[in-house]
C-alpha cells in the first residue's frame, strides 16, 4: 500500500479517536459531573467504542506500516537513537500507557461506575488522560514531517 494513502487513513483515523474524547471531554463530562449521571458518559461510549476502537487499531497498524518504510523496523525500536525511531518509540510507548488506561478503565473503573456515580472523579481522571495522550501523539507525529526530533 502507498505511504500516501497510509497517511490519509492514519490522519482520518487520528481525527476520530483525538476528537472523539474532545468531544467527550468537552460536549458531555461536564454534564455528567454537573448532574453527577454517569450514564451520560457510559451511553457516550457504548456509542463511541465500536468507531474509536476501529480507529485506534487502524492507527497502530498504518503507523507501524508507515515506520516500516521510514526504515524503522521493530529491532530499532526504543533505542532512541535517529530522529524519527525516536519519534516511532515514543507513539509506541504513549499507546502502550493509552491501553493501561483501558484496561484500569473496563476492569477496575467502569464495572463500578455503572451503579456508583462515586467513581465519577476517577473516570474523568482515565478520560482525561487518554485524551491528552492522543493530542500528544497527534503532535508527535507532525515532526516526522520535519525529520523527527
Ligand atoms: C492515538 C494514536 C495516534 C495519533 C492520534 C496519531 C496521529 C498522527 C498524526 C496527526 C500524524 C501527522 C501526519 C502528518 O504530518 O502529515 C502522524 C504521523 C505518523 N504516525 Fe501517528 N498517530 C497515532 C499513533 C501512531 C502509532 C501507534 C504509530 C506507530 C508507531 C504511529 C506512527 C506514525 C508515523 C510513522 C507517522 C509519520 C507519517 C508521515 O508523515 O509520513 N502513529 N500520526
Amino acid at each position: 500500500m502507498s505511504h500516501h494513502l497510509l497517511l490519509i487513513i492514519h490522519l482520518l483515523c487520528a481525527s476520530i479517536w483525538v476528537g472523539g474524547h474532545v468531544l467527550l471531554v468537552f460536549g458531555h463530562l461536564p454534564q455528567a459531573l454537573r448532574e453527577k449521571n454517569q450514564n451520560i458518559i457510559l451511553d457516550y461510549e457504548r456509542k463511541y467504542e465500536p468507531v474509536g476502537m476501529t480507529a485506534l487499531v487502524l492507527l497502530v497498524v498504518t503507523g507501524i506500516m508507515m515506520a516500516y518504510k521510514y526504515g524503522v523496523s521493530i529491532e530499532y525500536w526504543f533505542h532512541f537513537e535517529t530522529p524519527i525511531e525516536k519519534v516511532v518509540s515514543t507513539k509506541l510507548l504513549l499507546l502502550l500507557l493509552t491501553v493501561l488506561f483501558a484496561l484500569s478503565a473496563q476492569f477496575r473503573v467502569l464495572p463500578k461506575l455503572k451503579n456508583n456515580p462515586g467513581k465519577l472523579p476517577e473516570m474523568t481522571f482515565h478520560i482525561i488522560s487518554v485524551t491528552l495522550i492522543g493530542v500528544l501523539m497527534l503532535v508527535f507525529g507532525s515532526f516526522v514531517r520535519f525529520g523527527g526530533f
